[in-house]
């Protein structure tokens, strides 16, 4: 096997990023699919773009692949400048959804379709194809039809078919989704040994979270055509920068509150009676008046009912998951009216039982409250 790297990854050129996006924007018939974006993705990062069905995340892609063309803004890979150049000259490894594989064609003449188009010699295509599906652990696999494989390794053959060019980038549009819940693990394990030891830049398309989590550098969460919060995956997770980010990643418990004082050192809230006393990173509040208070399940603690400064409940559920059970209580201070904390299974209460929450003085972030959020 050749030792050249099969990422077109130059050691002298870190110091710019992979690709550069200068408020990219673009709408579909008067309607905003995404507003102006400004994005750097660095040398070799896995990013993630992680959001709700229709919030932007395909059209981004494409607009990298150069599917889509920006209404405005500027694209850059690597420092040239790509905003007109069309999806073939940008040296870019796609793989989509839907495998969408030649299906006449075999596993070996997949792969090779990107190196035909680009006039590599044969004795080079080989060599690269060979070395392409020992990547994706298919190198037996090469004479067989897609028709003939199963989902994972079809998925398989679509990456080594987007490795083989080399590219600059690699974007990946939820490629796992259609998988079952144990290959789709495997194939995430698979891709990331892959693309940390091609020191790959990779752009990857979910709205799986727990996949976003457990695979990326950073993650861009989305919403409506706008990056909400980009960052690594414990910053968004433990410092949601706003209510949407704090929901749609991880679980969440969310209190309506009161804002009595803020200072330095934190804020003073009221929760239908109980007064609360948070040191809290969260900026941009307002002077007094509702805000919303966002506790992690495993930052919530269960305590007495009448317990002094704790927020009344009652049992109104209890889930057995083997390791933990999830209790989940009436809240009438809580939005929806209801929390989600964890116990350990032997510490399971029966529906009824009154009980208080004990809510965490440092950790939980407040938020104005976000209309429609
Ligand atoms: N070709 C198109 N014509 C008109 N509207 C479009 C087109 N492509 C996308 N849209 C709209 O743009 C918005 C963003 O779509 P996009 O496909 O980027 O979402 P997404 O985040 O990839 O969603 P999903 O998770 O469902 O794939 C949506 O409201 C969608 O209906
Ligand atoms: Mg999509």
């Amino acid at each position: 096997m050749s030792s050249e790297p099969l990422s077109n990854t130059p050691s002298e050129s870190r110091e710019y990023p992979a690709v550069q996006i200068d408020g990219v924007s673009k709408s579909f018939s008067g309607t905003v699919a995404l507003e102006p974006v400004w994005l750097k993705i660095r040398r070799g990062e896995f990013l993630t773009l992680l959001g709700p069905s229709g919030c932007g995340k395909t059209t981004l892609l494409n607009l990298i692949a150069g599917f889509l063309e920006a209404d405005e803004g500027e694209l850059f890979i690597n420092r040239d400048l790509v905003t007109q150049v069309p999806p073939h000259k940008r040296e870019i490894g796609i793989v989509f959804q839907n495998y969408a594989l030649f299906p006449h064609m075999s596993v070996a003449q997949n792969v090779a379709y990107g190196l035909r188009t680009r006039k590599v010699s044969k004795a080079e295509t080989e060599e690269r194809v060979r070395e392409a599906l020992a990547l994706v652990k298919l190198e037996d696999f090469a004479d067989r039809k897609p028709k003939q494989l199963s989902g994972g390794q079809q998925q398989r053959v679509a990456l080594a078919r987007a490795l083989v060019i080399r590219p600059r980038v690699l974007l990946l549009d939820e490629p796992f989704s259609a998988l079952d819940r144990n290959l789709r693990t495997a194939m995430q394990v698979e891709l990331k040994e892959i693309q940390s030891r091609l020191g790959l830049t990779t752009v990857f398309v979910t709205h799986d979270q727990g996949e976003a989590l457990s695979m990326s550098d950073r993650i861009a969460v989305m919403s409506r055509g706008r990056i909400r919060q980009i960052g690594s995956p414990s910053e968004i997770y433990d410092t949601p920068q706003n209510q949407f980010v704090s929901t749609f990643v991880g679980d969440a418990n969310l209190f309506a509150a009161r804002l009595v004082d803020s200072g330095d050192d934190g804020v003073t809230l009221d929760i239908e009676g109980t007064g609360l006393h948070v040191s809290t990173f969260q900026e941009a509040l307002p002077e007094a008046g509702p805000v919303t208070l966002f506790v992690r399940p495993e930052q919530c603690r269960l305590t007495e009912a009448g317990a002094p400064g704790a927020i009344p409940a009652s049992v109104a559920l209890s889930v057995y998951q083997g390791s933990h059970a999830e209790l989940h209580l009436d809240c009438p201070s809580a939005e929806g009216g209801r929390v989600m904390l964890r116990v350990p299974a032997g510490e399971a209460l029966a529906a009824g039982t009154p009980v208080g929450i004990a809510l965490p003085d440092r950790g939980p972030a407040v938020y104005a409250r976000e209309a429609g959020a």
